[in-house]
């Protein structure tokens, strides 16, 4: 299968990159499964329904959220709904929605994604490796689930790449988001799980992790409140990771990162 993982969407400019070069990307790399980080999609802070059919529309087979799921209160209902939107699985006992969704794709593959919120200079969740670790125990990589992929949403490089070997050779796939910066580490690990640390947001680039820069600068000079932090609105990048799985092991063959349009200059 051939597979491609979206950053982090920012915002109107990134939604207009998805919307506007998803179907072309699912043409090009002839994609069987799409995912999208939709944390940030609405404004900056969190998603709503109509913008989560969107994405859906654009060639988004599952949504994955983060820390910003619930920014938008209507998302606390309509989650319920929708199988393809999924919310770190490490949030309390109770909290709406679900943390991991199997879907099977028009031919028949089965594929489970998981969303896992790591918990350095973040909220304290609940631990997301062990809870990665149960859901992962209830399929079989190559079987049960042709492709299990890790959303894992993190500000610490040392705890998103102890994901990556943690799940290494049990999951296809552990890709990064929450930073919005791309890493340069886009590999897979020895055991055949494809690993980058941060896939980048959708977004545009000449900002603050996606806000106007301005605003954003003031913070960090002037320790009092500032303007509101807004998306900038500058042509967006999309950032992504392409990978290939093996049917029969469910495990990566390659993994690259992909990088269409804005100011960011692309990947390779
Ligand atoms: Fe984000
Ligand atoms: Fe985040």
């Amino acid at each position: 299968m051939r597979l491609l993982f979206l950053g982090d969407v920012v915002g109107r400019v990134g939604r207009q990159a998805v919307i506007a070069k998803l179907p072309e990307l699912r043409e090009r790399y002839r994609l069987d499964f799409v995912v999208v980080n939709g944390e940030n999609s609405a404004g900056g802070f969190g998603i709503t329904e109509a913008i989560c059919t969107d994405l859906i529309d654009a060639g988004a087979d599952v949504v994955t959220l983060g820390n910003h799921a619930f920014d938008q209160k209507e998302a606390l209902v309509f989650i319920e709904r929708y199988p393809q939107l999924v919310r770190p699985i490490n949030y309390p006992k109770g909290t709406p929605g679900r943390g991991a969704s199997l879907i099977k794709t028009p031919a028949g593959m089965e594929v489970l994604v998981i969303n896992a919120m790591g918990r350095i200079f973040m909220a304290e969740l609940d631990d997301p490796f062990r809870a990665v670790d149960a859901e992962i125990a209830k399929y079989a990589l190559g079987r049960s689930a042709h492709c299990i992929l890790v959303d894992v949403h993190g500000e610490a490089t040392s705890e998103k790449q102890s994901m990556g070997h943690h799940c290494d050779g049990r999951v296809t796939a552990v890709l990064g988001t929450h930073s919005h910066i791309p890493t340069a580490d886009c590999w897979v690990l020895p055991g055949g799980t494809a690993y980058q640390t941060d896939v980048g947001m959708c977004g545009d680039y000449d900002s603050v992790i996606g806000m106007k820069k301005e605003a954003a600068v003031l913070r960090f000079i002037r320790k009092m409140p500032g303007d509101r932090l807004t998306p900038a609105e500058g042509e967006g990048t999309l950032c992504a990771a392409l990978f290939e799985t093996d049917d029969k092991t469910g495990l990566a063959k390659s993994v690259r990162p992909i990088r269409v349009g804005g100011r960011l200059p692309p990947a390779s």
